[in-house]
């Protein structure tokens, strides 16, 4: 039966999707991948070269506007459009940076494709992980806890949820010096580093001391350590 597989990529290294997803992606008849307007989609960086000859590519255009509703359109059009390929005897293939379900665009699209046609979520090795592996920073251990903080909330928000345990904060973007000075008030600072881009080329990895005052990077993550022993 012909179905929709929504696709995690991984982080941007190539040599980390998944065996089953460069098969899937290999036999996918549509391969479809969400791009911001004007800009190359990094999940088709990371999987294109699987693509199998014949397969028509669907890159398509999401609005990244902090108003969600033409991003909400652009996933319900993606969503009515695949279903219809699915529905014809198609298989098609979304990809998805790092792991679909992790803060990722197949959330969207999932939703609004609904139970019209069968779907499957291939989990991809997220960024997370990958800016953990990279930077050395073990993530937790025994009975600790971590919190994935999105740098857009509130600094109150984060400074109750940061407490004394370790944390990633992702999304940084436009709202770096505002957690930067949320973590230097909260004597947090010192032990935490910035990971841009891991995997790829052109990553980067900072302690958060030493970073250049006027770099706003969205791409990256911020790993905090716990505040002394957690374990
Ligand atoms: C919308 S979320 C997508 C997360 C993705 N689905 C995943 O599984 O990693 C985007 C945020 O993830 C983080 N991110 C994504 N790719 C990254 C990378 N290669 N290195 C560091 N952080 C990354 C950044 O904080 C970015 O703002």
């Amino acid at each position: 039966m012909s179905r929709l597989t929504l696709i995690g990529t991984g982080p941007g290294d190539p040599e980390l999707l998944t065996l089953k997803a460069v098969r899937l992606i290999a036999a996918a008849e549509v391969v479809a991948f969400p791009q911001k307007p004007g800009e190359a989609s990094l999940a088709f960086e990371i999987a294109g070269g699987h693509v199998g000859p014949g397969a028509q590519l669907m890159p398509t255009d999401i609005p990244m506007n902090v108003d969600p509703e033409p991003a909400r359109l652009a996933y319900r059009r993606l969503a009515d459009t695949l279903v219809e390929k699915v529905q014809t005897g198609r298989d098609v293939v979304y990809l998805c940076e790092g792991d679909p379900l992790f803060y990722g665009s197949a959330i969207p699209l999932l939703e609004a494709v609904g139970g019209r046609v069968a779907t499957s979520i291939v989990p991809g090795i997220t960024s997370l992980t990958a800016a953990s592996a990279e930077a050395r920073l073990p993530l937790a251990l025994r009975n600790a806890i971590l919190k994935v903080l999105p740098a857009p909330l509130p600094d109150e928000v984060l400074e109750a949820e940061l407490g004394r345990g370790a944390a990633a904060l992702i999304k940084l973007g436009r709202h770096f010096d505002r957690v930067r000075a949320l973590l230097a008030r909260l004597g947090r600072a010192e032990s935490a580093v910035v990971v841009e881009h891991a995997t790829q080329a052109r990553q980067r990895i900072t302690p958060l001391a030493d970073f250049a005052a006027d770099e706003r990077p969205y791409f990256s993550t911020l790993l905090v350590p716990a505040r002394g022993a957690h374990s």
